[in-house]
């Protein structure tokens, strides 16, 4: 057996965080690309050669098509929205045999859907803000027990009991829905006829090419502080977005991943509900807006836009095991003086330096904020670490030593060329 060298790239705070384009620079250098969480909730943009791309269900690695991309087990997917995106990249001259979908992954199904929008709907006021694509109940259902998976579309009498089950499981959520066994037949049969042939045990393929030594790249969906266990309770997602989901989401050996790659905002951005510290409703708030384009990938959503806290940071640092960290949208910082960085919290008088799991906490929290320099001007051209404003080399190097991780890559811009890889962490040199 070679030395295993699977890299983890997960978001390290509420989502966006530009997962999909560190994930596509990276996949040049390796062989195999795997999602492991999520569904069409995740939207994940591309820029490259004049061209924009936004992914919703499909690896980032696509654009490479002698990288086999792979849809994990632990990923729910919808099978129109699936075959949609994928004709899509095809029309646009983008891949065509490189894509495995897991035989063990849940299938989003329409009742999924209507489940998702009447539960926000009752919520009301205390609503989650869910992206609506049914993640949420289908996930349920797994855990439920009465999931439909990728194997049972293969066998079309299974698949139809299995329909038939859940819509009387569900009948008085359904009530008024007019979705019957027959119309989700008739409405999936062209979409599972386009699956079908991609469905397969994708765990063992990439137990072969692990075993081969092979650069595997597993993109994290959405980002530590919405995971299911450690995040932001409950105005979270349904799945784990951390990186120990890669190994039971993607059915890899814990003993395989060598590199945890944490992308983060050089700021902070949240799309839906709930606490936000460092959240802006000023000059600045628009200024993030505005310059960093904040609109969500999925939903077109604004973006809630604030500081840069160390303290969710450290916290995703700790919970994934983050080895190394890629800092993206340094650009948009640009011509903000000074910049503040929480580095802890104020609750009732008390300083807290780690995360509360207490929403009600967190709502009470107070940032506590160490001032940086600004500086102004165009970044967007810069390519070497050397090259880019001292004031903006000293945000860097705070956060590293905030973290206590290097910096690795940093992103001035949304397209692929736009990226400068630090030869070595700024901690090492001095200022
Ligand atoms: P993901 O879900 O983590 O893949 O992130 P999204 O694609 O949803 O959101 C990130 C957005 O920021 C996208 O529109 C990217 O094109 C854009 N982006 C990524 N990196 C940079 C950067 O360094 N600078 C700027 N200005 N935009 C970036
Ligand atoms: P990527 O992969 C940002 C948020 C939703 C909502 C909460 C629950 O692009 O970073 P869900 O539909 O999952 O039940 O919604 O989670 N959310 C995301 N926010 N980026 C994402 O994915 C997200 N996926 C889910 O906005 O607050
Ligand atoms: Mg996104």
């Amino acid at each position: 057996m070679k030395k295993p060298s699977v890299c983890v790239i997960v978001g390290a705070q509420w989502g966006d965080e530009g997962k999909g384009k560190i994930t596509h620079y990276l996949a040049d250098h390796a062989h195999l690309v795997a999602r492991f969480g999520g569904g069409n909730n995740a939207g994940h943009t591309i820029s490259f050669g004049g061209e924009k791309f936004k992914l919703h269900h499909v690896p980032s690695g696509i654009f490479f098509q002698d990288k086999l991309c792979i849809l994990g087990n632990g990923m729910v997917i919808d099978p129109q929205v699936l075959t949609e995106e994928l004709e899509g990249l095809r029309k646009r001259g983008i891949g065509g045999e490189n894509i495995r979908i897991s035989d063990r992954a849940h299938i989003i199904m329409p009742y999924h859907r209507y489940i998702d929008r009447k539960q926000e709907e009752t919520r009301g006021k205390h609503m989650l803000g869910t992206t609506g694509r049914g993640i949420g109940p289908a996930y349920t259902d797994k855990v439920a027990r009465s999931g439909i998976r990728a194997s049972d579309l293969l066998d079309s009498e299974l698949f139809m009991e299995k329909i038939i089950i859940n819509l009387k499981e569900k009948e008085a959520l359904l009530e008024g829905s007019g979705l019957t066994a027959e119309g989700i037949i008739a409405q999936y049969e062209p979409y599972i006829e386009a699956m079908k042939s991609s469905i397969t045990d994708t765990s063992l393929i990439l137990y072969e090419a692990i075993k081969k030594g092979k650069k595997i790249l597993m993109e994290g969906a959405q980002g530590a502080l919405l995971d299911l266990d450690f995040g932001t309770y409950p105005f979270i997602t349904s799945s784990n977005a951390i990186a120990g989901n890669a190994s039971v989401g993607a059915g890899i050996p814990p003993w395989s991943i060598s590199q945890v790659v944490g992308i983060s905002k050089a700021y902070t951005t949240r799309v839906g509900t709930g606490p936000f510290p460092t959240e802006l409703n000023d000059d600045n708030g628009g200024h993030l807006l505005k310059v960093g384009a904040e609109y969500g990938t999925t939903t077109g959503r604004a973006r809630r836009c604030g500081w840069l806290d160390a303290v969710i940071l450290r916290f995703a640092v700790r919970i994934n095991g983050i080895t190394e960290l890629a800092l993206t949208k340094l650009d948009v910082l640009s011509g903000i003086d000074p910049l503040n960085i929480a580095v802890a919290y104020r609750h009732r008088g008390k300083r807290l330096e780690n995360f509360p799991a207490d929403m009600k906490v967190l709502a009470e929290c107070e940032p506590e904020y160490i001032q940086m320099k600004g500086w102004t001007g165009d970044i967007s051209g810069v390519r070497e670490i050397a090259a880019l404003p001292q004031a903006a080399r000293d945000y860097m190097k705070k956060i590293e030593e905030l973290l206590e991780v290097p910096v690795t890559i940093v992103s001035v811009g949304a397209d692929r060329d736009q990226t400068i890889v630090a030869p070595f962490s700024l901690l090492s040199v001095s200022s």
